[in-house]
């Protein structure tokens, strides 16, 4: 089923993050499992709970806390969403991607999205950081069905450059002043919850994925619709199904997040400041 989510519907949310501070976010983030851990550096910090939002649905994963954060980062005002909504909660794209609306209603011209991954890519290891060069929305569905606004988009988003080149490049010249090493590839986008089977994983290694996961292209679809700019990096939390003798669990997801947990703070942090000045 598709909500349709309207201007007025975008407005309301967004004026009434607006009663709760003054600051006006340039960059959006959203966190996915084990990597909420940037809220922590927020200076002048407002968090506001999902529940309270209006419109907004309210995130179910362990590991995922639902709440909006709007403070800055290194200097530059930023909205941070904690946690986020995934299709497998039961939500349709369009609402998983309904904060990336308010986002732009807020001001924000740039969004990083960052994601727990499944490496497909052989030669990727547990700990990895990807830079998310392109996905293959395998989720069945668009947030963008359904009447469209114009106020919003054009009917037709050109998808050719969803993830910029110039954040990209960013980030990887950050990483290397750093001396991280950061791998970079094509994301998979499936709706789970289950994670996949070995046969699968080959089937997307076939089709050109490196990396894959159950969240992230619902919310880029919006972003290019909405004319955000965007950055994309996974955290490579487990090899995929098949490729190692061994099942899959969040547990592992949870801890290789957990360890790579201050090369990826200090990463973006470094990166936010410039991706303000699009
Ligand atoms: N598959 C799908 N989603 C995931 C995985 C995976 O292996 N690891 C973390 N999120």
């Amino acid at each position: 089923m598709v909500t349709v989510l309207t201007i007025g519907m975008i407005k309301e949310a967004a004026d009434f993050i607006r009663s709760k501070t003054n600051t006006t976010p340039k960059v959006g983030l959203i966190l996915g499992s084990g990597l909420g851990v940037l809220a922590d550096h927020l200076q002048d910090a407002v968090s506001i709970a999902y529940s309270e939002i209006p419109y907004f649905p309210v995130s179910t994963v362990e590991g995922h806390a639902g709440e909006l954060m709007i403070g800055s980062l290194n200097g530059t005002p930023v909205v941070l969403m904690k946690g986020r909504f995934h299709m497998y909660e039961g939500y349709g794209p369009e609402l998983t991607a309904f904060p990336v609306r308010v986002m732009k209603e807020l001001g924000v011209s740039a969004l990083l999205v960052t994601n727990a991954a499944g490496g497909i890519n052989t030669s990727f290891n547990p700990g990895d950081l990807m830079l998310i060069s392109d996905h293959i929305n395998l989720t069945g569905t668009n947030p963008l069905i359904g009447p469209n606004d114009s106020a919003l988009g054009v009917r037709f988003p050109d998808m050719s450059q969803a993830y910029s080149r110039r954040l990209r490049e960013l980030a990887r010249t950050t990483a290397k002043q750093q001396g991280i090493s950061v791998q970079e590839g094509v994301y998979a986008g499936l709706l789970g919850p289950t994670y996949e089977t070995p046969a699968e994983i080959r089937m997307l290694r076939t089709l050109g994925g490196d990396a894959v996961g159950m969240s992230t292209v619902s919310e880029v679809i919006v972003a290019r619709h909405a004319g955000i700019e965007v950055l994309g990096i996974s955290c490579i939390s487990n090899m995929a199904a098949g490729i190692l003798d061994q099942p899959l669990s969040h547990d592992e997801v949870m801890e290789t997040t957990d360890r790579v947990r201050e090369q990826f703070l200090n990463l973006v942090l470094a990166i936010i400041p410039d991706m303000a000045n699009g």
